[in-house]
């Protein structure tokens, strides 16, 4: 118990300093989860929970149309993507154009707001 009740106290102290640092410009996972809440009316944070689309949970680095259990577009089942970075990137930024024929249609067109929200993405694993 000793020992614990200092530890307990430095990861309050810490908690309480980062919570106070403002929101960085770019990729903050914080912002990015705000910025989720276009998304939680179709995609699910819970592994295996599928809505309109996909659970997210694990998306960061899995291969695209392959959640279990999900009727994905043959568009997206095929198109044999790795979401990164880079992948998210370009399809949140316009799914329609980067994989004709998917069913998702909603858009991030602002480059922050996609940085952030991969950076949320990124900590679903
Ligand atoms: C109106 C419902 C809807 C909203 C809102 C929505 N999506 Fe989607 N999303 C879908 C559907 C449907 C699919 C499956 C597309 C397909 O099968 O072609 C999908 C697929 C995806 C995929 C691919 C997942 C995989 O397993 O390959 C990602 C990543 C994704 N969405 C991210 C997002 C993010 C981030 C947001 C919020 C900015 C968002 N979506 C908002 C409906 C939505």
């Amino acid at each position: 118990m000793v020992a614990i009740i200092p530890a307990l106290s430095v990861a309050a102290v810490v908690g309480t300093t980062l919570a106070a640092l403002p929101a960085q410009a770019a990729g903050d996972a914080a912002v990015g989860k705000q910025v989720f809440a276009r998304c939680v009316g179709c995609h699910s944070t819970t592994l295996g929970e599928n809505k309109i689309g996909p659970s997210l949970a694990g998306v960061f680095g899995r291969k695209s149309g392959s959640e279990p259990g999900y009727n994905y577009s043959p568009a997206l089942k095929a198109a044999n993507i790795t979401w990164d970075e880079h992948t998210l990137d370009q399809f949140l930024a316009n799914p329609a154009t980067d994989v004709h024929g998917t069913k998702m249609f909603v858009n991030l067109p602002q480059a922050a707001d996609r940085e952030n929200v991969i950076s949320y993405l990124e900590t679903l694993k």
